[in-house]
């Protein structure tokens, strides 16, 4: 059994799962992952009907949360804005008395239907996907929690099996790492995409 330092936490949204290519691959095996509690929130609230007091709960019982979804207009699918409007309380999770998540760590892991080359000040999006996410970073560093830089697995319509394969590998690494305290946090916060050069940011084994 894996000696696992910290509890993480998968929130993850995808209101077609039936549809999905790229989430279900990556999804797969996380239920059983050691020290990584899988959570459907569509799954649990189709109606999205958040019990919060539960929310809150889980998130107390985790140091590391993942907010695992498909990219949708430029942000998250509609249960995560909920779930951070309700179960981000003040007086719990900011504000004076507000301390419950800090320290925690926060990372967004999503698939997107662009390319990575679209999604630069250039490109058609015009932004990277690190800049869109700024109102969860900015959420994140108000709650008093240290943001890493998203897992990013671009240009979904064009990956073929294999290729989702190596995302799967790539992100399962992370979540294993990020468990065992294998993870260079400050390299993971500074880089645009956590995944973009995995090999750095992820050490092998614990010293
Ligand atoms: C409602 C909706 C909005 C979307 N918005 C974006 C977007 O803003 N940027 C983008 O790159 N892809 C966008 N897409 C494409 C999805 O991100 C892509 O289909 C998904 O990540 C593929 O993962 P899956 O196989 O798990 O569904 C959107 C798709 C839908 C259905």
């Amino acid at each position: 059994m894996t000696d696992a330092h910290r509890k993480i936490l998968v929130l993850f949204a995808h209101p077609a799962l039936q549809k999905s290519r790229v989430n279900r691959a990556l999804i797969r095996g996380l239920d059983v992952m050691d020290g990584v509690t899988f959570h459907d929130l569509y799954e649990r609230y189709p109606r999205l009907e958040i019990d919060v007091r539960h929310e809150q709960e889980l998130l107390l019982q985790h140091d590391i949360v993942v907010l695992q979804h498909p990219f949708y207009w430029y942000s998250t699918p509609a249960i995560l804005k909920e779930y951070q409007d309700l179960v981000l309380e003040h007086g719990w999770a900011y504000g004076r008395e507000g301390r419950a998540l800090r320290g925690k760590i926060l990372l967004n892991a999503l698939t997107a239907g662009g390319s990575e080359e679209v999604y630069c000040a250039q490109g058609r999006n015009r932004y990277t996907v690190r800049r869109l996410l700024a109102p969860i970073e900015q959420t994140a560093s108000l709650c008093g929690m240290r943001y890493l830089a998203p897992f990013v697995v671009h240009g979904t319509h064009a990956l073929d099996a294999a290729e989702i394969e190596l995302h799967r590998r790539d992100y399962h690494r992370l979540l294993e790492a990020l468990r065992d305290d294998r993870v260079d946090l400050d390299a993971a916060a500074r880089a645009t995409h956590v995944n973009a050069d995995i090999d750095a940011i992820v050490r092998t084994h614990t010293h």
